[in-house]
C-alpha cells in the first residue's frame, strides 16, 4: 500500500514527480539566461516549524538551479517566508518588503516572492497587490511544494504569479530539503492545527491537525542520522497529538531505537495532550533530552477558558508535579501571554504565581497582540499598554531570578554537550540536556561533536565551564 492510501492529504507522488520535472525545465531556462547560477536570498521568520518549510523551499531552489547568498544586495531572486502570529513580525515583514523596491528599481531583473503564513490571510494578499505591485510571486502554506511550477510560470511568462489555495492543508514527502546545518536536523513530525486557541492565527492560515506516517518520520530520522546528524528535533504545535502507526510516546521510543550517536528534541508540547506517559518515555529513552516546552500562557483558569486551552491551574501542575518527580533534572521552559483581553491584575498574579511555583528555566513572554480573524481580537480590551507592559516586566524580573537560581545550581555538575557555534574566536557554545546555553573554551574543528563539559560559573543566566578531558 503506498503512503497516498493511508492519507487522503498526501500530495500524491505523481504531483511531486511533475514538480521534478518543472524543476529541471527552470534549471534549464535560468542556465540559458545567467552565466552562472543565479543567487536566492532566503529569509524565514517564525516559528521552528517556519524554518525547517524554508529548508525544503532552499531544496526546491536548489534543483531549480539557484546558488544562495546571504547578501539581499546580490541577490537575483529574494524569497521572504513570513509568520503572522503577532502584528510585530507582519510588520517587519511590510517594511524588509517596501525597502526592495529601490534595489529593484536598480536590479530590474531581481524578482521577489513571499510566502508562509502571513501571506495566507486574503486582507495581506488584498494589501500586497494593491501596494506592493513590484512583488514577483506570492504563494500560501498549501502550495509551497509546487515552487518550482512557480518558478517556470514566471520565468517564463514574466507574468506575476499568486498562488494561495484555502484548504485543510496537504502532506508533502520527497521534497528536497537544504538543510542550514550539518549537524542539527529539524524533522516535522504534523502539520497545522486543531486547536484555535482564541488569540491564535495558526489554525487559520496552517490548516487542519495532520500527521506525517510513521515510517516517513523514521526514514527521514534514519537519513540524517547516517548522514552524520546529532540532534534531531521533531517538529509540530502539538506533537502530543500525534497520530501516525503509533502516539508521539511510541514515536519517540521508536526513534530512540535507531542505533547511532543523536540526541532528540521535541516542540511544541500542549498541557491538554501531555500525558504520564510521555513523562514515562522521556525518563526511559536515553536519547531524549530532559527537556520539556510545555506553555502554560496565564495561571489562571478564568483566562485558560477564554483561551480556549482545555486544561486548568491545577492539571498543569499535577502534570509538572509529575515530571519533576520522575525525572529529577528535568527542565521546563514555557510561553506565557501577558495582557489577554480583560485580564485583571489579579488574573495576572495567578500567572505570576504558577511561574514562580514551577520555577522554570526559561520564559518566552509575549505581549497579547490582537489577530484579525480570532476570537480574542473581537474581545473588550481595556488594559492600557502600560499595564501591559508592567505586568511584562514584573514576570521577566521573576523569571531571571528563576533562571539564576537554576543556572547556580547547574555550577560544579558535568554535562554532554553538542558544540553548536563559536560565540567569540576560542569560544564555544552548545545546550545541557536541559537546553541551558554553556559557553566553554574550545576549537572550531569541535563543531557538531559531543564533549563532556564541566560547569564552572555562570554569568547572568549563561553557564560557562570546561571541556573535560
Ligand atoms: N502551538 C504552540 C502552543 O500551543 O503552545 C505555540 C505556537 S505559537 C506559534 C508560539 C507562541 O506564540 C504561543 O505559545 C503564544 O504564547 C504566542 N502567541 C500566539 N498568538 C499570540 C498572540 N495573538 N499574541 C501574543 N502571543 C501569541
Ligand atoms: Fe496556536 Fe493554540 Fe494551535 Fe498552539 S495549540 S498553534 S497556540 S491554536
Ligand atoms: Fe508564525 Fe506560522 Fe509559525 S504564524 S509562529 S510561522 S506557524
Amino acid at each position: 500500500m503506498s503512503l497516498y492510501d493511508l492519507n487522503k492529504n498526501m500530495v500524491p507522488p505523481d504531483e511531486i514527480a511533475r514538480q521534478r520535472e518543472y524543476a529541471a525545465l527552470v534549471r534549464t531556462v535560468l542556465s540559458a539566461r545567467f552565466d552562472d547560477p543565479p543567487r536566492a536570498f532566503v529569509h524565514t521568520y517564525g516559528c521552528q516549524g517556519n524554518v525547517s518549510d524554508g529548508e525544503r523551499m532552499k531544496g526546491m531552489l536548489h534543483a531549480c538551479g539557484f546558488a544562495f547568498t546571504d547578501v539581499r544586495e546580490e541577490a537575483d531572486f529574494v524569497l521572504y517566508n513570513t509568520c503572522a502570529v503577532r502584528e510585530h513580525a507582519e510588520d517587519r515583514v511590510f517594511g524588509n518588503v517596501g525597502a526592495l523596491k529601490p534595489l529593484k528599481n536598480r536590479r530590474r531583473h531581481m524578482k521577489i516572492a513571499l510566502c508562509g503564513c502571513m501571506v495566507q490571510q486574503p486582507r495581506v494578499t488584498e494589501r500586497l497587490q494593491r501596494s506592493y505591485p513590484f512583488v514577483d510571486l506570492v504563494f500560501g502554506t498549501h502550495v509551497t511544494h509546487r515552487l518550482p511550477e512557480f518558478l517556470y510560470r514566471l520565468y517564463c511568462t514574466g507574468e506575476k504569479v499568486y498562488e494561495i489555495l484555502q484548504s485543510d492543508g496537504v502532506i508533502a514527502e520527497q521534497i528536497p530539503v537544504s538543510r542550514d546545518s550539518s549537524f542539527k536536523a529539524w524533522v516535522p513530525i504534523m502539520y497545522g492545527c486543531n486547536n484555535f486557541c482564541s488569540y491564535c492565527i495558526v489554525p487559520y492560515v496552517r490548516g487542519r491537525e495532520r500527521s506525517r506516517s510513521t515510517e516517513a518520520i523514521l526514514d527521514e530520522v534514519r537519513t540524517v542520522v547516517q548522514a552524520g546528524y546529532k540532534e534531531i528535533t521533531l517538529l509540530g504545535q502539538n506533537v502530543n497529538s500525534y497520530k501516525g502507526d503509533v502516539n508521539f510516546s511510541g514515536l519517540l521510543r521508536r526513534i530512540n531505537e535507531i542505533p547511532g550517536e543523536f540526541i532528540v528534541r521535541f516542540m511544541t508540547s500542549h498541557p491538554k495532550d501531555c500525558t504520564r506517559e510521555l513523562i514515562d518515555t522521556i525518563a526511559a529513552c536515553e536519547k531524549v533530552e530532559r527537556h520539556l516546552h510545555l506553555p502554560f500562557q496565564s495561571g489562571n483558569d478564568r483566562i485558560l477558558r477564554e483561551m480556549n486551552r482545555h486544561y486548568d491551574r491545577e492539571k498543569y501542575l499535577s502534570l509538572v508535579r509529575y515530571a519533576k518527580e520522575k525525572i529529577p533534572d528535568l527542565l521546563l521552559t514555557s510561553d506565557v501571554i501577558v495582557g489577554f483581553p480583560g485580564e485583571t491584575a489579579e488574573e495576572f498574579e495567578d500567572t505570576l504565581s504558577l511561574a514562580d511555583t514551577v520555577g522554570f528555566s526559561s520564559l518566552f513572554l509575549f505581549i497579547f497582540s490582537p489577530r484579525a480573524g480570532t476570537k480574542a481580537a473581537c474581545m473588550p480590551d481595556e488594559t492600557d499598554r502600560a499595564e501591559k507592559v508592567r505586568r511584562f516586566q514584573a514576570l521577566e524580573k521573576l523569571q531571571a531570578q528563576h533562571s539564576a537560581r537554576i543556572a547556580e545550581a547547574m555550577i560544579g555538575r558535568s554535562f554532554r554537550v553538542l558544540c553548536e557555534e563559536e560565540s567569540r574566536p576560542g569560544l564555544l557554545t552548545g545546550k545541557t540536556s536541559g537546553s541551558m546555553t554553556v559557553e566553554f573554551p574550545g576549537e572550531a574543528d569541535r563543531i557538531g561533536s559531543f564533549v563532556t563539559v564541566r560547569v564552572t560559573e555562570r554569568a547572568g543566566w549563561t553557564l560557562k565551564g570546561e571541556i573535560e578531558p
